[in-house]
């Protein structure tokens, strides 16, 4: 397993595999590696001819610099993680100077509003941090297929319309969300939980599950009424935001059309510990 840390050293490896029309699959990804990880690298090893993971925590996405700084930092083991999955992956763990140079910034993009929804009304600039690594990685990986977890929905509708929009290359695969057995997303941050809040922690999804029932009878803005009210009576998870929107265009639904496709959207502090999550209501 090679383990690129320069991307000057990647990007020759990556034209030998072109000189030889192969696939790369490519993950992209900020480490502290859980299963969700490796199910979107198996599906890569599987399609491709070859895999690339890379791994670094970008410093422009995130709004508080506390998080940037608590963020599980965990290489060794995450290399041993993929190694367990095949000696044939490369990764690629870049310093910061490597992928921004002279200037650690975001560029701004547009992403027709899809950026302005949820996590952008909480998160400000974040989605111009993961649009501007995104692209980097993708002009020095080149894949052919990139994989991206449906956890993280607002982030893979914003990179297939920055792909779209920029006519990139690649083709942007989703897939589906990864739990525990008792229903938790896995999430890099939950290693963060201290046990009380990892107990608590399920009541998101169980409650995600219900609200999926009740949309089948009522409207978004009962179902979202009774979700605030179950949360309000919780005494550990604090909810954020809980929002029944279009697949389409991410916007919360006033009314229910026949035609559209919905699906609900949470996110909820542990503790300091924040957490999202997602569920297809039809
Ligand atoms: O989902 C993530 O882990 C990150 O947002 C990503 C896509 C690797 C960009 O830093």
């Amino acid at each position: 397993m090679i383990v690129f840390t320069k991307k000057s050293e990647l990007k020759a490896k990556i034209s030998s595999f072109k000189e030889k029309n192969m696939t790369i699959g490519f993950v992209p990804t900020m480490g502290a590696l859980h299963k969700g990880h490796l199910a979107l690298v198996n599906e890569a090893l599987a399609n491709n001819n070859q895999a690339i993971v890379s791994i670094f925590v970008n410093p422009t996405q995130f709004d508080n610099p506390e998080d940037l700084k608590k963020y599980p930092r965990t290489l060794d083991k995450d290399v041993e993680l993929l190694k367990s999955l095949s000696e044939n992956i490369i990764v690629y763990a870049p310093t910061v100077e490597d992928i921004y140079e002279e200037q650690t910034k975001s560029q701004k993009f547009d992403f027709d509003g899809l950026e302005h929804q949820m996590e952008g009304k909480f998160r400000d600039g974040h989605f111009d941090g993961v649009g501007t690594i995104v692209k980097r990685l993708f002009e020095i990986v080149t894949p052919n297929n990139a994989y991206f977890g449906e956890k993280d929905f607002q982030q893979l509708a914003i990179i297939k319309k920055m792909v779209s929009k920029n006519k990139m290359p690649v083709n942007i695969v989703g897939c589906k969300i990864y739990r525990e057995a008792n229903g938790l997303a896995l999430s890099s941050r939950n290693t963060r939980l201290t046990s009380d809040y990892k107990e608590a922690a399920p009541f998101i999804y169980k409650t995600l599950k219900t609200a999926k029932t009740k949309f089948g009878t009522k409207s978004a803005n009962k179902v979202t009424e009774w979700v605030e009210n179950q949360f309000a009576k919780h005494n550990l998870l604090e909810l954020e935001y809980f929002t029944i929107a279009d697949e389409a265009t991410l916007k919360t639904v006033k009314r229910k059309s026949k035609n559209k496709k919905y699906r609900a959207f949470v996110a909820v502090y542990a503790g300091e510990i924040r957490l999202i999550d997602n569920i297809a209501l039809n």
